[in-house]
């Protein structure tokens, strides 16, 4: 465990995050005392910032502007990092652009889950690809903290009130002509909660029983390409997954390859692994968690860290990527969502994962994973759930290794460098240039199959 210092044996039992509770409180945090306490923002606002213009685009991406929000859509909402959730500070986790506090080793970071619209802007304010001068851009770039706008205002009971800066944001954004021109198709707005946070149900009229917006409810955001961290499998045309943050945000090609030369030594002493907890009776990911719990605390072949209720994880890195680089294989059933922050630990541990939905991954994170589900993952039907251990030891051992090697290449994809990452050094790309392809593509299909010329 040499990557990260975070050491605490006291950690046998985790406490655990759970998704919807970290909504109605963030918990006490044991783990605070192994760092220390840095104040909330610790790097300078970017947003006028040029791009490096040394460096060469790449030309798969078409250049792209940044527009320059007003201060309350984005930066300003950090002003309020400390009061959005009532039972816990959450500042420190939103410093370093999104990255959280330093751990001991360079490139390591104690990233909370839900900064990747941060994370994606520190990274495309910097990127060579980046023009400052609206007409000659052919992407546009709105860069909205939708995860903290959604953190602010959960608590608010007044409905209005809590959709209203999302609903400000649009009118800001549709009065420009440069939105006008194309209806919104060559818009794209980074997004760092679930589609659920921002789809309040009918349901829910009084405010009450949810903390979700009605954001991606809005007319006005029917053409613009949402890139999210869990899409709305049914009704979600315009979204694209982009992975969960983890703690790697390496700033060089060097910092990658000798963490993947780590991953590839790495003795996976166990054949599978599990870091989570349960659900109780009634929750609808009850029958995974319970199956996935017993039959990996009944084996000596499973890693199993158990985590309990209402305390967060992520603060205790070592101790889960710890548990994953030393198994094949990393269990990763549904939760209070389908996905999971734990499916991006676990590439980043080389450990191969195991779904046991369709929504989890696969029709998730398509910019991101191989074409072939074999190649890189374990499905588990319904019909396989209590015979967990029979199907991952029946893959035979070069088959696994093989996946292990495609999860291993995974990881420069599913990785948010640093923001200060040069371009030329890292010879690979990113969380954000691999959507910034895949974006170009989508726009360049849209002004054609509109006729217009590029
Ligand atoms: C981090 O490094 C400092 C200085 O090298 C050391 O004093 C400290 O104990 C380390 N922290 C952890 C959590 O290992
Ligand atoms: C955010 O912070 C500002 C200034 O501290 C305060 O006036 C405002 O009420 C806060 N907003 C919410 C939704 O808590
Ligand atoms: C809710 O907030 C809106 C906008 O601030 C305000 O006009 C309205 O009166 C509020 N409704 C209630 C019931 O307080
Ligand atoms: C979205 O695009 C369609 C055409 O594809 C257009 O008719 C519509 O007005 C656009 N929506 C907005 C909000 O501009
Ligand atoms: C694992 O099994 C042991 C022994 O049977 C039991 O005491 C423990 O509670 C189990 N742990 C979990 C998380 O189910």
């Amino acid at each position: 465990m040499h990557v990260l210092l975070l050491a605490s044996s006291k950690f046998v039992v985790l406490n655990m995050n759970v998704k919807v509770l970290a909504f109605l409180s963030f918990f006490s945090v044991v783990s605070y005392l192994f760092f220390p306490y840095f104040d909330a923002i610790t790097d300078s606002y970017t947003q006028n910032k040029s791009p490096i213009q040394s460096e060469q685009c790449d030309p798969d991406i078409a250049p792209f502007y940044i527009y320059n929000l007003p201060i309350q859509f984005n930066e300003g909402l950090l002003n309020n990092c400390s009061t959005m959730n009532p039972s816990k500070d959450m500042c420190h986790y939103f410093g370093n652009q999104g990255m959280g506090q330093p751990f001991n080793q360079s490139g390591w970071y104690n990233t909370y889950q839900f900064t990747a619209d941060m994370l994606f802007y520190a990274r495309a304010v910097n990127h060579p690809c980046r023009t400052l001068n609206p007409s000659s851009a052919l992407m546009f770039y709105i860069p909205f903290y939708a995860s903290l706008y959604t953190h602010v205002f959960s608590y608010e009971t007044n409905l209005t009130r809590r959709d209203e800066l999302g609903v400000e944001l649009l009118d800001y954004i549709s009065r420009k002509p440069t939105f006008q021109r194309h209806g919104g198709h060559d818009h794209f707005l980074p997004a760092g909660l679930m589609a659920w946070d921002f789809l309040r149900g009918p349901g829910h009229k009084d405010g009450k029983g949810s903390h979700s917006n009605n954001f991606l409810n809005l007319p006005k955001l029917s053409n613009i390409s949402i890139l999210i961290i869990e899409r709305n499998t049914y009704n979600g045309k315009n979204q694209f997954g982009i992975p969960y943050p983890s703690y790697f945000h390496p700033k060089s090609k060097d910092e990658i390859k000798s963490w993947q030369d780590e991953m590839r030594r790495s003795e996976r002493t166990h054949l599978f692994s599990f870091v989570g907890g349960g659900r109780q009776k009634e929750h609808g990911a009850a029958k995974y968690r319970s199956a996935v719990i017993n039959q990996c605390n009944s084996t000596e072949n499973c890693i199993l860290l158990f985590c309990k209720y209402w305390i967060v994880t992520w603060d205790v890195a070592d101790e889960i990527l710890g548990a994953m680089k030393r198994a094949r294989f990393c269990l990763q059933p549904p939760g209070d969502t389908m996905t999971r922050r734990s499916i991006f630990d676990s590439i980043l541990a080389g450990c191969v994962p195991v779904f046991f939905s369709e929504l989890s991954a696969y029709e998730q994170y398509t910019w991101y994973i191989p074409e072939r589900r074999e190649d890189w993952s374990v499905f588990i039907g319904p019909d396989q759930l209590d015979r967990i251990e029979e199907v991952l030891s029946q893959i035979p051992e070069k088959e696994a290794e093989r996946m292990t090697e495609a999860v291993i290449g995974m990881i420069p994809q599913v990785t948010y460098m640093h923001p200060y990452a040069n371009w030329g050094e890292t010879g690979s790309r990113d969380v954000v240039d691999t959507a910034l392809v895949q974006l170009t593509k989508r726009v360049r299909q849209f002004k054609r199959s509109a006729g217009a010329t590029l």
